[in-house]
């Protein structure tokens, strides 16, 4: 077993926008995050992602990034990140930053130059095309609308996989690929310990998709995917492995890759001496959405789907590499709204789902706010929304004449934003965020549900969650809850999900009871516990609703 520093790290997600604002502009800073670094130490949690924080016209909330060098001035400046990174690792906590290079921002001084000069050099950074008046082809971006934006008044063209002021990278331009390679050097040297790396299976582009003509549509609308034609595209692995010799490797970075990765190519992706640390699985985290015409759309789905999903998603890692368990992450809702029914939220539920995957293989993920439980938001109107991709799609349907209250139906479960409303510290105004009104607004919810709260309950989801991270870095249990091998318990319960992490020395397991029924445990377990999420003792052979505990049998000699 390759023992490396992130297998054993426990990663705290930050969205700092909405984090801690302490300049009083309604908008998270570093100096917030400095500020809350001791809570971070205190939950045991050993290493921050943050999300983008370069300078950026915010038109997907940093994932459209203007200046690759200097920190986005809502945030603060190059000096606060190098004292958060200098703070934090004085608490035995490492930064990640979030590298987003398949797009830059349209106010990007490359695209500007780019669209003003085409016989720049920076023309050739991005995908133009010159046409005479149409669009290049009819592939349809994340947005639901056509992936190529003219330019001007021109017959020339741009790609973009993203929003119309994300344009994509021309990763073929060995010169782009120099200067994105020198830019995460420039990273690392200020302390930075790896990255999370934004749609990186988007980078290479198909000759389809570059192509001028027509393509077989897939959708009513005459257009088709671009994930046909740019995502995991062969010839990928090129540039990426470019990457990992000249930065990954050689500063012993951890890289997180948001990608999916068929099985056939797990191996090169995550394998012994794959390309990345880890890539985000959406198997279990996006089970609930299925895709008609380019939108997304809420999907029926059972539990016996939930736990077949995550064992095979853990055999499959387990076979090539290392996994990166999480539940929720800036694009994704509240997980105890996506997977447990409105009425049965609670104390217990959410600490089942947090047990459920936080001893899966892999480095756990936590995103902020999940640790106290936090929910969705109850929006209602379309002003309350700020994610851009949700205003436009907003926008489309009222342009086509069709009812945007299925748009904002979807949004309540499923919007981005759930996520995105200000961190709960206390029950004063906007919630401890900020004093000022934030930019988006606090869930109404935060009087009950804060950070006061769970830390002066006894018992309450953050002491849970600080339990759980204790639990793994145990000195008896953490190495094989960390290393351990990964197997599946079935039993007869739907509801029952069980698993194993076992090693020479133990075999620990968790059984998760994900129901409001009793779940029978197999009877004869010859094993003691460890944790259990709720008060009430543990009722032989047997898991109440929502219940849920770690076992261990064996020990070292
Ligand atoms: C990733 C990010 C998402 C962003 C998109 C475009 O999916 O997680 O927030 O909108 O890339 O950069």
């Amino acid at each position: 077993m390759n023992r490396k520093w992130w297998k054993e790290a426990v990663v705290y997600q930050i969205y700092p926008k909405s984090f801690q604002d302490t300049d009083r502009d309604g908008i998270g800073d570093l100096a917030g995050i400095i500020s809350r670094l001791d809570y971070l130490e205190m939950l045991g949690i050993n290493t921050i992602w943050l999300c983008p924080i370069n300078v950026s016209p915010m038109r997907d909330n940093g994932y459209d990034i203007a200046d690759y060098y200097k920190i986005d001035p809502s945030f603060g400046t190059n000096e606060d990140l190098e004292e958060l990174v200098e703070k934090a690792s004085e608490r035995g906590i490492r930064v990640l930053m979030d590298l987003v290079v398949n797009h830059c921002s349209d106010q990007h001084p490359w695209f500007q130059e780019a669209v003003k000069n085409p016989d720049s050099k920076y023309a050739s950074y991005f995908i133009i095309k010159e046409t005479d008046g149409e669009a290049p082809n009819n592939i349809r971006c994340y947005n639901a609308v056509s992936a190529w934006e003219r330019i001007g008044d021109s017959n020339r063209f741009y790609f973009h996989s993203f929003a119309k002021e994300q344009p994509d990278l021309n990763w073929e331009n060995p010169f782009l690929r120099r200067e994105i390679i020198e830019m995460m050097k420039f990273w690392q040297q200020k302390g930075i310990a790896g990255f999370r790396i934004d749609a990186i299976g988007n980078i290479k582009k198909s000759k389809y998709a570059l192509a001028q003509g027509m393509l077989p549509p897939d959708g009513d609308d005459g257009m088709v995917s671009v994930d046909k034609y740019v995502l995991m595209q062969d010839g990928i692995e090129e540039y990426l492995q470019e990457l990992k010799e000249e930065v990954f490797d050689k500063y012993d970075m951890m890289t997180v890759a948001e990608v999916s990765v068929p099985e056939e190519r797990m191996e090169q992706f995550i394998g012994e001496n794959g390309l990345f640390s880890m890539v985000f699985d959406f198997s279990y985290t996006d089970m609930d959405i299925e895709k008609r015409n380019g939108k997304e759309w809420k999907r029926p789905w059972t539990i016996g789907e939930l736990k077949k999903k995550i064992y095979d998603s853990q055999n499959s890692i387990q076979k090539h590499g290392w996994g990166s368990p999480y539940l929720e992450n800036h694009d994704q809702p509240r997980s105890v709204n996506k997977y447990i029914p409105r009425d049965e939220i609670s104390y217990e539920s959410k600490t089942a789902l947090g047990v459920l995957y936080f001893f899966l293989r892999g480095t756990p993920f936590i995103y902020q706010g999940q640790e106290i439980g936090m929910e969705n938001y109850p929006f209602r109107d379309v002003k309350d929304l700020r994610d851009p991709f949700a205003v436009s799609r907003y926008q489309q349907s009222v342009d086509k004449g069709e009812n945007p209250e299925n748009d904002m139906e979807y949004f309540r479960e499923r919007g981005r934003d759930n996520s995105r409303t200000p961190m709960q510290w206390d029950d004063s105004t906007y919630a401890g965020f900020s004093d000022v009104e934030p930019w988006i607004n606090v869930n109404p919810d935060y009087v009950q549900i804060n950070v006061k709260e769970e830390l002066d309950k006894e018992i309450s989801v953050y002491h849970f969650y600080q339990k759980m991270i204790n639990l793994r870095k145990n000195p008896e249990y953490g190495e094989t809850l960390t290393f351990g091998a990964f197997q599946a318990v079935e039993t007869k319960e739907e509801a029952l999900i069980g698993y194993r992490r076992t090693d020479d020395n133990y075999r620990i397991t968790i059984w998760v009871n994900l129901s409001n029924k009793v779940a029978e445990l197999p009877k004869s377990r010859a094993a003691s516990m460890v944790i259990l999420n709720n008060r009430t003792e543990l009722e032989e052979d047997r898991l109440l609703p929502y219940q849920a505990i770690v076992e261990v049998e064996g020990g070292k000699e």
